[in-house]
């Protein structure tokens, strides 16, 4: 039975932007997911090999777990993956594309810079979009290790109601 008390997930123009921006055909992962909704739309957009939900927060995951099964527009054969732990604590490769929006530069370089000394960061591209502390992240990726493997793209600016929130588009180097 659905459970009346989740909402339905509902994707923001915002939301849509970093999902048209993806990789098709590869891996999403959606960092510190939250409500889930990018990662949900993901999943519906059938546009992915396989999804991924990173959050640190033990009850945001049982609750979006709970919404994932329980939608009855959400079809059970869909490829994805829970994980409850801190993006920085992720023990497998990222390959495909890699979203962390909503939270901070300093988380965002914090995940990138673990998953990097570790050899997992495999991601072909990298969708950030910090809500504070944006010249920290950009301090990171314009760092050696970073900038031999990764470049900015394009930055886009996208509009959520009265605020702007910037989307970094970052690629890997193909060399
Ligand atoms: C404001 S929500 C962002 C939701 C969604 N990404 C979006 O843009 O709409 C921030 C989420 O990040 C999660 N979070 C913060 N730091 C994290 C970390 N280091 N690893 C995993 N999740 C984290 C929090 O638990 C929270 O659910």
């Amino acid at each position: 039975m659905l459970n009346k008390k989740l909402p339905k997930p509902k994707l923001s123009s915002r939301m849509k932007i970093f999902i048209e921006k993806a990789v098709p055909n590869y891996p999403f992962w959606d960092f510190c997911c939250d409500h889930g909704y990018i990662g949900i739309g993901a999943l519906q957009s059938l546009k992915f090999s396989e999804v991924h939900f990173v959050d640190q927060v033990p009850h945001i995951m049982v609750r979006l777990e709970k919404l994932i099964y329980q939608s009855p527009a959400l079809n059970p054969d869909y490829n994805f993956s829970l994980h409850t732990k801190a993006g920085e604590d992720i023990c497998q490769e990222v390959t495909g594309s890699l979203l962390i929006a909503g939270v901070g530069g300093t988380t965002i370089k914090n995940i990138l810079e673990s998953l990097c000394n570790r050899d997992l960061l495999r991601a072909d591209r990298l969708l950030l979009s910090p809500h504070l502390d944006e010249h920290i992240m950009n301090a990171f990726l314009a760092s050696e290790k970073m900038a031999r493997k990764y470049e900015v793209l394009e930055k886009i600016s996208i509009q959520e109601g009265r605020r702007i929130r910037p989307l970094y588009i970052v690629d890997k180097i193909i060399r």
